[in-house]
């Protein structure tokens, strides 16, 4: 069951009702780093709108502002405002289509920039606590979080730099040229694999020789070896059995075992 909420205290009620009653429970984000199996899934699952999802300026000073963030609000919304803002500090995240809150609980960034870079704090729902936490204690690393799966990131404080136009135009435009060869308009999850220490897991996939493999109508894409793509009509259960040959071509051709950087969702029951 798929629910919209747009306030903090029927969150709670629902995390309670189906905790009490030992119930699946998530909250998704745009979908956009997760594969749900075909079966689909049991539970509920969480869609934060309306007043958890808006931008609310706080305190200003002369050289930033700090802002408070609905985790529903997408990142385009987010970025987009800010740069109309004039304000910094959020480039990294730019192209990246996700919302705040599963930005925060996946760690996304790109070389440029992380999500935790201007993060002050996040308000979180956990067990049946809902308080804000310092984002030093969010365990936050590459592609990683210490948020558990059965906590919810409600709203998060940002506190964002003040820039001339002219700077921010620059610095938003430097941005998406970085991201030049990043396939943009497929239907993927982004990049499939965690980069492994010191090396790129799109070059190994391409040295594997997986790079334009089909699996079905999934494919490990021709101009990113670390997207996996939805060609045509594509189950989710090929795009994770294409996943698991790269991962042994990866592992047989150089002995590095990729990690997931996308998470599976309705795979084992209850899960
Ligand atoms: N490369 C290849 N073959 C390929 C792809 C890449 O040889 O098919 C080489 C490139 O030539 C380059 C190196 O691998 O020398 C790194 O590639 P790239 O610059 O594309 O960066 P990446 O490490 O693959 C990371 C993030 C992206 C982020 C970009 C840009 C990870 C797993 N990926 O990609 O994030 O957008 O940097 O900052 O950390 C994501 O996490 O979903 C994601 C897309």
């Amino acid at each position: 069951m798929l629910v919209w909420i747009d306030n903090e205290s029927e969150l709670s009620q629902v995390w309670q009702y189906a905790s009490s009653r030992r119930i699946a429970r998530r909250v998704i984000g745009k979908g956009s780093n997760v594969l749900v199996s075909d079966r689909g899934l049991s539970g509920i699952t969480v869609k934060l709108t309306g007043n958890l999802s808006t931008i609310r300026p706080l305190d200003v000073s002369a050289g930033y502002l700090d802002v408070e963030v609905g985790c529903g609000c997408s990142l385009g919304k987010l970025l987009a405002w800010a740069r109309t803002q004039g304000l910094g500090g959020l480039e990294g995240l730019v192209g990246i289509p996700g919302t705040v809150g599963g930005a925060i609980k996946c760690s996304a960034g790109t070389k440029i920039g992380c999500i935790g870079d201007h993060l002050l704090e996040a308000r979180m729902l956990s067990r049946k606590r809902i308080g804000w936490h310092k984002a030093t204690k969010l365990g936050l690393g590459y592609r990683r979080s210490t948020i558990g799966s059965l906590s919810v990131v409600v709203s998060a404080r940002f506190r964002l730099v003040r820039k001339t136009s002219t700077e921010v135009a620059e610095s938003y435009e430097n941005a998406r040229k970085a991201r030049g060869n990043q396939p943009r308009g497929v239907r993927s999850a982004g990049c499939f694999f965690k980069n492994p220490k010191k090396r790129s897991a799109g070059a190994l996939i391409e040295a594997s020789g997986c790079k334009g493999i089909r699996l079905g109508d999934a494919m490990v894409s021709l101009q990113h070896a670390n997207y996996i793509v939805n060609a045509g009509k594509a189950k989710a259960q090929d795009i994770l059995r294409l996943a698991h040959k790269v991962m042994y071509c990866v592992r047989h051709q150089s002995g590095i075992h990729l990690e997931r950087e996308v998470e599976l969702w309705g795979w084992t029951r209850g899960g």
